[in-house]
């Protein structure tokens, strides 16, 4: 048997675990339900090393042996009635449905989308749609705003359905021809939430709005490109000129000095020669 994965539709209890030599038992108490909770299954199961061997079910009210010693002890506790587990379907699974339902499952609050299923074209208006997933109880009002109005053309909805558990889900569409710069919301009642959520189309921008959009940060861009391009080839150009002017100045400098110095060596040896 799969072991139930703990959710609101059952419920797992590991009751015991013991290890021993490398061998490990097991004992697990399950509590499953549907989902209006009038039917609730007890399970208990035995495991020895990971296999269920032995298994006591509520709805049969008898064990269920799957291996030869599992098998023996299956026949020997559906002798006796005493034996019945029965009674925890009230005192462990109901007791604890009825925490969760009146705790837990009271109010949940629903998870809301908006998005576009078509936009606009020649024959058909766009359509949006607004959808409310898993909150509990039943009874949700969605409504469309179309600035700040309520609209009560072009809107449809599914009827409130069931997850499959205690939750429910619904699906609400407009159908509009689009303003431009209207806004367009969707508005959600139920009693998880202590006023209406408003959600708001988050309306992407028409293509040629875009388009016009992305070559303006195109030329943004390629602008800035080119002023630092000419920034820099302007800081080079000055910079070599100034190193130009440096080495000039410097060999006129070494210059002077070189006449200098040899004009003090004519110095010199005319003053040697005289003496
Ligand atoms: C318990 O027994 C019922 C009736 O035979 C069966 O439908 C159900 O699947 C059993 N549950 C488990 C977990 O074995
Ligand atoms: C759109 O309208 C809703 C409801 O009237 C409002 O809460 C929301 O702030 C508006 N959003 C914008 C972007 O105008």
């Amino acid at each position: 048997m799969r072991l139930c994965t703990p959710s609101l539709l059952c419920m797992l209890l590991v009751l015991f675990t013991f290890k021993a030599d490398g061998c490990y038992g097991q004992f697990y108490a399950q509590c499953y339900y549907t989902r209006d909770l009038v039917t609730i299954e007890f399970i208990f199961s035995w495991y020895f090393n990971k296999a269920e061997y032995l298994r006591y079910n509520s709805t049969t009210d008898r064990y269920t042996g799957y291996t030869v010693y599992g098998a023996k002890m299956a026949e020997s506790l559906n002798l006796d009635p005493k034996n019945s587990l029965y009674f925890y379907v009230y005192t462990l699974c109901k007791h604890n449905s009825d925490k969760y339902s009146t705790n837990v499952l009271k109010r949940v609050k629903p998870e809301v989308t908006v998005r576009s299923l078509r936009s606009e074209s020649d024959n058909l208006p766009a359509m949006l749609m607004c959808a409310a997933y898993d909150y509990h109880p039943k009874g949700i009002k969605v409504s469309w705003l179309r600035d700040g109005k309520v609209v009560s053309e072009g809107v449809s909805s599914t009827d409130e359905l069931s997850d499959g558990d205690w939750y429910y889900q619904i699906h609400t569409y407009l159908e509009y021809v689009p303003r431009p710069g209207e806004n367009i919301s969707c508005m959600v009642e139920h009693e998880s939430l202590t006023r209406p959520h408003i959600h708001t189309w988050d309306r992407p921008l028409p293509v040629d709005q875009r388009n016009k959009l992305i070559i303006g940060i195109f030329l943004l861009v390629l602008g800035i490109v080119l002023a630092v391009a000419g920034f820099l080839y302007s800081m080079l150009r000055s910079k070599e000129r100034i190193a130009k002017q440096t080495s000039q100045s410097q060999s006129i400098s070494l210059e002077s000095t070189v006449s200098e110095t040899s004009s003090e060596a004519s110095n010199q040896e005319h003053t040697t020669m005289s003496t």
